[in-house]
């Protein structure tokens, strides 16, 4: 088996690869079987799990200001009236989200976008459905601030949280200089943001050899999801996400996503950031407005092909799948979820848990 070899066979396994894809493009439903076994030992190997978190310089991991971003992210007094935080919405056991098919605004209404996951961040260069933020650390003052959101200026952010002993304390324990100051808050909650990174679900064990870990419609579906549905084309790599922002032909209406920041070029209209699929299975309904209630919605949509328009990527098309092919990537899709009772539940929501 192609993945479990090491070194220079290995290397040789991914040149005959390249070669052979050049020729005759990946998983041609006709290949012989053979080569079938090789493209998916193959593709495994792309999926797997990279030894370690990455840390910018300008904001190197410490235990001290992990524990303080976390004690940060579950705690309400970041929100006016003291009754959100960051987990009311981003809620670990529904996958870092939070279910709704739009984040609830203070008045029991919806925002215009629905909640993302938090899970696997640190690989992320670009944030929100958009990309409108450039940095992990520069996202958390915008729900802060935001008035439908937790609607708590910065200054009374800090007044607070330098009048609470607790918290003096643990700023002082993270940086050299006490100072509660709105960069700090930011390094803190993005340290911890950090850290939360998807748990291994069968799939991972699959990959690593584990042959019984998976159904055989699941692997059929990883062969599609590789291949003939191009899914891979843009939910790549371990996280299932190029981090890159694409129309996949279905969003209509004002919002149209990076399109906003590039008005002069129409590849970008209704772009929206590659969600990563990690715990997919546990974040329905899907896509930036929540408007897809189910994995099976959302196969469907891929197989239609969406709108043609001169921004849809051109990896979207209609795909001719099989009604069993739809069901082998909804199979696969949710192999990608670690087993019940890995996440913290509701109730374990307090500062002193959990860790991811
Ligand atoms: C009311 C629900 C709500 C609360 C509370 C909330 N968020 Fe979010 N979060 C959202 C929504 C909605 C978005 C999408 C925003 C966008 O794309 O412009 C988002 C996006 C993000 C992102 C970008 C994720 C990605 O995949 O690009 C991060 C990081 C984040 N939030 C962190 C936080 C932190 C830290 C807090 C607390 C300080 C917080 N959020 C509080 C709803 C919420
Ligand atoms: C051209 C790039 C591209 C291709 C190809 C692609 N996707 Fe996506 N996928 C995206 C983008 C972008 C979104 C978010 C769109 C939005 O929010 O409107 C998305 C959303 C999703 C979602 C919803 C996730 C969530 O958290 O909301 C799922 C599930 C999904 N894709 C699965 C697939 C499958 C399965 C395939 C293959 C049949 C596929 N995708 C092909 C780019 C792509």
């Amino acid at each position: 088996m192609a993945w479990k070899v090491g070194g220079a066979l290995a290397s040789l396994l991914v040149l005959l690869w390249v070669s052979n894809s050049a020729a005759v493009g990946p998983a041609s439903e006709h290949a012989p079987a053979r080569q079938d076994a090789t493209q998916r030992g193959i593709w495994r190997r792309d999926y797997r799990a990279p030894a370690a978190i990455p840390f910018p310089e300008s904001n190197p991991y410490t235990e001290a200001k992990a524990e303080l971003g976390r004690r940060l992210f579950f705690d309400p007094i970041l929100s006016g009236d003291r009754d959100r935080s960051c987990a009311s919405c981003h809620v670990p056991n529904l996958g870092w989200a939070d279910g709704r098919a739009r984040a609830a605004d203070l008045n029991a209404g919806d925002m215009d976008l629905r909640t993302p996951s938090l899970l696997n961040l640190a690989w992320q260069e670009r944030l929100g459905w958009d990309g409108k933020f450039r940095t992990l650390e520069s996202v958390s003052f915008f729900p802060i601030n935001g008035p439908a959101n937790m609607n708590l200026p910065t200054a009374e952010a800090l007044r607070r949280l330098s009048e609470d002993e607790g918290y003096a304390r643990a700023f002082a324990e993270a940086f050299p200089d006490p100072a509660v100051t709105k960069e700090r808050v930011e390094a803190a909650l993005a340290t911890f943001e950090r850290l939360i990174v998807s748990r291994p679900a069968p799939f991972d064990r699959w990959i690593a050899g584990d042959e019984g870990a998976i159904e055989a419609a699941a692997k059929r579906g990883f062969d599609l999801f590789n291949g003939k549905a191009r899914c891979a084309a843009c939910h790549s790599g371990w996280s299932f996400s190029d981090g890159s922002f694409h129309d996949i032909g279905t969003a209509t209406g004002t919002d149209i996503g990076r399109g906003r920041f590039f008005p002069g070029s129409p590849a970008l209209r209704y772009a929206f950031k590659t969600p990563g699929l990690r715990e997919v299975s546990r974040r329905a309904p899907y896509m930036h407005n929540g408007a897809v209630p189910t994995l099976e919605a959302v196969i469907d949509l891929y197989d239609r092909g969406g709108i043609e328009r001169p921004s849809r990527s051109p990896d979207i098309r209609p795909l001719g799948l099989a009604p069993s092919e739809k069901a082998d990537l909804v199979a696969f899709l949710r192999t990608l979820s670690s087993e019940p009772g890995r996440v913290p539940a509701l109730a374990d929501l307090t500062p002193d848990t959990p860790r991811p």
